[in-house]
């Protein structure tokens, strides 16, 4: 019988993903002490393994202690972080899917409160009483809207500390077991906020033009496709419209995924917005597959392979994004919250897989059996 697109296998350097199904990157804001995952992120991640998932992400996961995203963030920042992400990794192969890890810097954008505990900004005086060493820094001193504090603006050497700060974090990706790594150029956390003209006013050669604004990601990537095995594959997550007038654009997104892939990266994760508060809720309407049209131009004007990620709610919407040629990959989110099983239910959607080989074989024969 016809399988569909959604579950046709895709091999990408050394690692074969089944399915095109992937669990886009999810921040928990729930680490034990010190940034290491734990009991919740075994679950958490697990039940998506469990749920026939191709390829799971990791949340956002810190390069540095005080660029984290919420103060209860995991992180790659420090060798003892590898061995309980090697646990969930562990798990996760022997139920048969890949797993990924996105590494972040939260930049301007350091520090927020939980989304249950309200979503905002922490003050700095909040962020000292962790006793962890917060910082916010940007390309400019420009704040990332009125609840935000102005950052630092990098100086030469602080671009160098944090390029090297992602090399270490790519090592350790590498020693948890981690398949594919991603790496978070999106939301207005540092590196994109060096790519808008809004957050990056700077007038060294890390500013300006397009090219400069694009020196620091393009200088990331290669310092860690340099160090990520050349087996594995390596994501990048944009916003490839900043949300804001006269900033970033889809033309300039084009260009960057165009260099991003001559550097060896293997796939664009298409999302948008975030740059400040003011886009926070952007002007684009979050309708069903609404960035999908970013992901498809990127595709075809930079000959790279893409993810489509947001409001993709089921599987025949999934296969068509996939039949029509607008994306390699679908990432789902909220989705896969509200269930698990999205992708075996996505199968049988889509009239695949109607015997349960694929569930997990503790429970595939027994749901055979049921009426
Ligand atoms: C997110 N999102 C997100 N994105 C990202 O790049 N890194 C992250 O750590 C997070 N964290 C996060 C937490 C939670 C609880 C949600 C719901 C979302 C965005 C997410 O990956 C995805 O792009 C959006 O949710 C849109 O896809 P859905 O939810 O419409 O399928």
């Amino acid at each position: 019988p016809h399988r569909p697109c959604l579950f046709q296998p895709l091999r990408i350097r050394g690692i074969e993903i089944k399915n095109r199904v992937v669990i886009s990157p999810m921040c928990q804001h729930s680490a034990e002490e010190r940034g290491c995952a734990g009991a919740w992120h075994l679950v958490h991640l697990g039940k998506f393994a469990l749920g026939g998932a191709g390829l799971i992400f990791v949340e956002s996961t810190a390069v540095e202690p005080g660029a984290r995203i919420g103060v209860r963030d995991v992180g790659l920042w420090s060798d003892e972080q590898v061995a309980p992400f090697r646990a969930i990794v562990d798990f996760v192969h022997q139920n048969g899917a890949a797993i990924g890890v996105q590494i972040a810097h939260a930049g301007r954008k350091a520090g927020s409160q939980a989304l249950w505990e309200g979503g905002r900004a922490l003050t700095m005086e909040q962020l000292r009483e962790t006793g962890e060493p917060w910082r916010r820094i940007g390309p400019s001193a420009l704040a990332a809207g009125p609840e935000w504090t102005v950052p630092d603006a990098l100086s030469r050497s602080g671009i160098a500390e944090i390029r090297q700060m992602f090399i270490a974090a790519t090592e350790r990706a590498d020693r948890a077991g981690f398949d594919v790594l991603e790496l978070h150029f999106g939301h207005g956390y540092l590196v994109a906020s060096f790519l808008s003209p809004h957050s990056n006013r700077r007038d060294d050669h890390y500013g300006g033009s397009r090219d400069n604004r694009m020196r620091f990601a393009l200088e990331v990537a290669r310092d860690v496709r340099a160090t990520w095995p050349q087996d594995k594959p390596l994501f990048v997550r944009i916003s490839a419209v900043d949300g804001t007038e006269d900033g970033w654009g889809l033309d300039d997104s084009v260009i960057l995924s165009r260099a991003l892939k001559a550097i060896g990266v293997d796939v664009i994760d298409c999302s948008s917005g975030g740059l400040s508060d003011e886009t926070r809720n952007m002007n684009v309407p979050r309708g069903l597959g609404f960035q999908v049209p970013l992901a498809e131009r990127i595709r075809r004007e930079a000959d790279v392979l893409t993810q489509a990620v947001g409001v993709i709610l089921d599987g025949p919407q999934a296969e068509a994004i996939l039949q029509e040629g607008r994306a390699d990959l679908i990432a789902v989110g909220r989705e896969a919250l509200y269930d698990p099983y999205w992708p075996h239910h996505a199968a049988h959607d889509l009239g695949h897989d109607l015997r349960f080989d694929d569930w997990p074989i503790q429970h595939g024969p027994w749901l055979a059996k049921r009426a």
